[in-house]
């Protein structure tokens, strides 16, 4: 199962703006179940069935066949072969809509569809029963809710943008009739689930809403995972004087500067940066709060003094190949709350230019459910020649971000492609 993040609510409460807002922000798939009602509402009207009449909406639902895709990440509904995303947008079909949801046999119809995207994605999915029918398990569950009042405001904006003639009356009257079928009707009505969040957006805007939508989903998936602690105490000033003396001995060799130390939190999680000299492990390390592991190639491990590297916690990968050995150990690191210093490039830049990253950082952190901390290194000369680094951290990428659903490499790419992205802007062209 992905992510599933469940919204529902009534009409008109911006649920479908929020949603898609939030799914951009989260790269997941967002699924708009109403329309998957509204392709059956304009099936029905166009068969010249009475919507509300389960004899004669039920018997058509054998020659539909309706798909969910994906264009540009905007989902587009194919009735029958046939684009109606848009044909669907009418007031008529919104009624008719709610007149087939209310059809027990519609619900069944459509159930599996919904729960098939659900369990091969990450989703955001938008309904009216997605927290309390479709998806039981669903990690968050946020109702969303607006006044009456304040949601045919909205609507009567929508409405005068498009240069529809309706009035501020009339749209009340509709959303009130809806509201009261929606959650009068014998067959999943609406209401909140029990371990849903309500949300009441009658005084935030859609950029308040989505954000508000952001930090319920941060808190719930933060608490859902397994909690790590930090690595096992050793004599912490054992520790700080190890990391004072390690800069002290750095600045000898070279000029560092630091940026974003603000952003380097507490606990266990992956530093992912960008290489340039066999020092930077050690740049990054001095800043840590937590002791690291570090994934080091395994070239490095012919010299035999490299060996004394392991007793800071640096490890062999091979690189090329998956090496299970490797994130083996790169996955008990941060199982023992330690952090994990990964260089996803493999090897040095040679031209200065940061290389592409190898996917094993997001299959670590998405195995692991761990946070990636972006780590940016731009190397200079200084006038007399001496090498100056510029180590700036960038903000914590939260794991389900970077959460793989079906470790398919396209996932992982675009996972791996998230931290290349982060590390990117921490560096100076
Ligand atoms: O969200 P919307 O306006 O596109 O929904 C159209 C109708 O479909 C609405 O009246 C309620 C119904 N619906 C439902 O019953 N269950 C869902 N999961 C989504 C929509």
């Amino acid at each position: 199962m992905g992510i599933n993040i469940a919204l529902d609510g009534p009409s008109g409460a911006g649920k479908s703006t929020i949603a898609k807002g939030v799914a951009k922000e989260l790269g997941y798939v967002y699924v708009d179940t109403g329309a998957l009602y509204r392709s059956i509402g304009l099936y029905a009207v166009r068969n010249g069935a009475k919507t509300n009449e389960a004899s004669e909406v039920v018997p058509l639902l054998e020659s539909i066949k309706l798909e969910l895709k994906y264009v540009d990440g905007t989902q587009r509904v194919i009735l029958n072969g046939e684009d109606v995303s848009e044909a669907i947008r009418t007031p008529e079909i919104a009624m008719a809509a709610s007149g087939v949801s209310a059809i027990p046999e519609v619900r069944e119809f459509l159930l599996s569809l919904q729960r098939t995207m659900a369990e091969k994605h990450n989703i955001v999915m938008d309904g009216r029963d997605i927290g309390t029918v479709i998806l039981p398990k669903a990690q968050v569950k946020i109702f969303i809710t607006a006044s009456a009042e304040e949601r045919a405001n909205r609507r009567l904006k929508e409405h005068l943008a498009k240069g529809q003639e309706i009035s501020y009356e009339e749209i009340l009257k509709e959303i009130n009739e809806r509201d009261y079928n929606d959650s009068h009707r014998a067959a999943a009505p609406l209401k909140k689930a029990d371990d849903a969040v309500e949300l009441d957006t009658s005084n935030l805007d859609i950029d308040g809403s989505i954000n508000a939508v952001l930090e319920i989903v941060d808190t719930k998936l933060n608490a859902l995972r397994p909690q790590r602690g930090m690595a096992p105490a050793v004599n912490r000033f054992f520790f700080t004087f190890v990391r004072w003396f390690a800069l002290f001995l750095l600045k000898i060799v070279m000029k560092v500067r630091y940026e974003g130390l603000e952003n380097i939190p507490k606990g266990s999680y992956v530093i992912a940066a960008n290489h340039h000299t066999a020092l930077d492990p050690v740049a990054i390390g001095v800043k840590m709060n937590n002791i690291s592991g570090y994934m080091a190639k395994e070239d490095i491990f012919r010299y035999k003094i490299a060996h004394a590297l392991k007793i800071f916690h640096a490890f062999p990968v091979s690189r090329g190949k998956s090496d299970k050995s490797a994130i083996r150990t790169a996955l008990s690191y941060l199982d023992r709350g330690y952090n994990l210093t990964i260089f996803p490039e493999g090897t040095r830049s040679k031209d200065g230019k940061i290389g592409s990253f190898k996917s094993g950082v997001s299959f670590v952190a998405s195995e692991a459910n761990a946070d990636v901390l972006p780590v940016g290194i731009t190397k200079r000369k200084t006038k007399l020649g001496r090498t100056f680094l510029t180590v700036r951290f960038g903000k914590l990428i939260p794991y389900y971000k970077l959460k793989v659903n079906s470790l398919s490499s396209s996932e992982l790419k675009h996972s791996r492609d998230i931290i290349l992205n982060e590390v990117k802007g921490l560096i100076d062209e």
